[in-house]
């Protein structure tokens, strides 16, 4: 296992909860200790509220948004080094606002499809958390993940990114504190 070297590396925060200091944007500000504050673009999807997708066909060929209200995201991630992303499960997926965001990525789905990206290899950390417990309750955020990853030619980091289920009862609240001081003590290893 090797050291991260995080101090220079620019990186791009998709904040999905309503909630500032909610569990998973708690657990996704102790992950982004590693990085020098001014390398940080914090993107809240609540606050940024984009436009949803709306299969103009515009980034077919225009390989860019028909809206403008993204273009400070998309700059941000053509230049990251990392993404992260952090989310609450909300009906077995992401919440709205981060869904609709995460859509407005497909001119750079069209671009990598059509040969003339110039986005790769970022790596991709994830922060997600779920009231409940049951088997497939993470499987829909880690697709879209997945896809995020394929799309940006880029790898999810599963070692250092948590998913921590059964937040609405106290045994997942008592794990939650001891993943949250593990987080904030430990440097990036890959
Ligand atoms: C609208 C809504 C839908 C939810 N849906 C699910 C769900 O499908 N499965 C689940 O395990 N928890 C679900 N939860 C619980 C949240 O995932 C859980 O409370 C979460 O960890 C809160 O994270 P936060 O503090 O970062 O917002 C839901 C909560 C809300 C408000």
């Amino acid at each position: 296992m090797e050291k991260l070297k995080t101090t220079d590396l620019k990186t791009v925060s998709f904040f999905g909860s309503p909630h500032g200091t909610g569990y998973s944007s708690r657990l996704h500000d102790a992950f982004l200790l590693n990085f020098s504050r001014s390398n940080i673009m914090r993107v809240s999807a609540y606050k940024k509220n984009v436009k949803p997708c709306i299969a103009c066909g515009f980034c077919k060929t225009e390989f860019k948004c028909a809206y403008d209200d993204m273009n400070d995201v998309m700059e941000g991630i053509i230049s990251a080094d990392v993404l992260s992303f952090s989310w609450p499960v909300y009906f077995s997926s992401t919440p709205s606002p981060m869904k609709a965001l995460i859509d407005r990525f497909q001119p750079l789905w069209e671009s990598s499809t059509a040969g003339v990206s110039t986005v790769n290899s970022k790596m991709i950390f994830y922060f997600i958390t779920s009231g409940s417990e049951y088997q497939s309750v993470f499987d829909p955020s880690m697709t879209i993940l997945k896809y995020v990853a394929l799309t940006l030619k880029s790898r999810l980091m599963e070692n250092n990114s948590v998913k921590l289920s059964g937040l609405d009862n106290y045994n997942g609240q008592k794990n939650f504190d001891s993943v949250l001081n593990k987080l904030k003590s430990e440097s990036l290893m890959l």
